[in-house]
Parts: structure tokens; sequence; C-alpha cells
């Protein structure tokens, strides 16, 4: 009896588990091109996912998260908005948007070093990236020791 009722526990829980990773991804916070915005972000390497230039978003809980040295408080939300790029002769200059990033901070995505990743297209419908293998594996590689976070509190001065 104990048994049966530990595993049934056991079941409920990773039942509970696996509905929030696969609770799809949620819609872009309404509202973030009011957050505190970075700096302008140029990168040059066309062999980058981020070729091109974008700016950071990031809420009142992120900031937090950023000054004390990325420790991210529970909720912390931060976007990405991600343009093309041209070149003119007075250096390079904004095209069109072509996709946006999320970040939340939620203890429950545990998989993901706790926090929730989703990609969405520049209409900010979400574009089906699997946060494991297209997001976290590159944020665990190079940003684990900052909270998952690559960017710091120098990128909104
Ligand atoms: C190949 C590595 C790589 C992959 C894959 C990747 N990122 Fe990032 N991400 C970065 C780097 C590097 C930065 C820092 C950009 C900057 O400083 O302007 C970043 C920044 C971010 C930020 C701003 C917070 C931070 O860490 O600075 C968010 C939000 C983000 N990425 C979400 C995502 C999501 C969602 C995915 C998957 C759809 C993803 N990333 C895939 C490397 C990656």
């Amino acid at each position: 009896m104990a048994m049966k009722l530990l595993s049934l526990f056991a079941c409920l829980l990773l039942m509970s588990t696996v509905t929030v990773q696969a609770a799809g991804t949620p819609p872009l916070p309404k509202g973030y091109l009011n957050w505190q915005k970075s700096v302008r972000k140029v990168d040059n390497d066309k062999k980058s996912l981020f070729y091109g230039i974008h700016y950071i978003y990031a809420d009142a809980k992120a900031m937090k998260g950023y000054r004390a040295g990325n420790k991210f408080p529970e909720g912390s939300r931060i976007v990405i908005e991600h343009f093309t790029i041209k070149d003119t002769p007075t250096g390079p200059v904004e095209g069109s948007k072509n996709m946006v990033v999320l970040m939340q901070k939620n203890a429950r995505y545990k998989s993901t070093g706790g926090w929730l990743y989703a990609g969405y297209t520049a209409h900010g419908k979400p574009s089906g990236l699997d946060p494991v293998k297209n997001c976290f594996e590159c944020h665990l590689k190079d940003a684990a020791a900052r909270d998952y976070v690559f960017s710091g509190i120098a990128d909104f001065k």
C-alpha cells in the first residue's frame, strides 16, 4: 500500500513536471517595450545566431538581478528584440525585426536552470524553438556562473 501510494505520488510529480514543460510558449509579456532598454548591440559575426542588431529589455525584477551581479529573483523577465543588419557608408543600421526571445525566471523549469526560454517571430508568434537544444545548451555552456544570463548591468548604461 505504502509503495503504491509512493509510486502514485512519484507519478503525479512527474506528470506535473511534464505538464509544465509541455504547457507551450506563453504569450510575449505586454508592454515590454517600456521596460529598461539596453544599449544598442551590434554583432558583426556572420556565423553567430545573433548576427545583426539587438536590444535587451529587462523588467524591474530583472534589473534588480543585474544590479546584484546577475542573481535574478523569481519572476524576472528579459526580452531581446533582434533586427537584421544593413551596412552603410556611415556604419551599420537596423533592417527589419526578425526575432524576439524571452527568458523568464521560474523555479519549475528545473531542466533549463530555473528559466523558461521561448522564441518568437517578428510578429510575436511562438516560433517553436526547442528550449533545451536551441537555447539552454548555449546559455549553460557559457553563462552558467552568471545565472545563465550573458549580459550584465553594464549593458544598461
Ligand atoms: C549559440 C548560443 C546561444 C543560443 C543558442 C541562444 N542564446 Fe540567448 N544569448 C546568447 C548570448 C551570447 C547572449 C548575450 C547577448 C548580449 O549580450 O547582447 C544571449 C542573450 C539572451 C537573452 C538576454 C539575457 C542574457 O542572457 O543576456 C535572452 C532573453 C536570450 N538570450 C534568450 C534565448 C532564447 C529564448 C534562446 C532560444 C530560442 C537563446 N537565447 C538561444 C547566446 C545564445
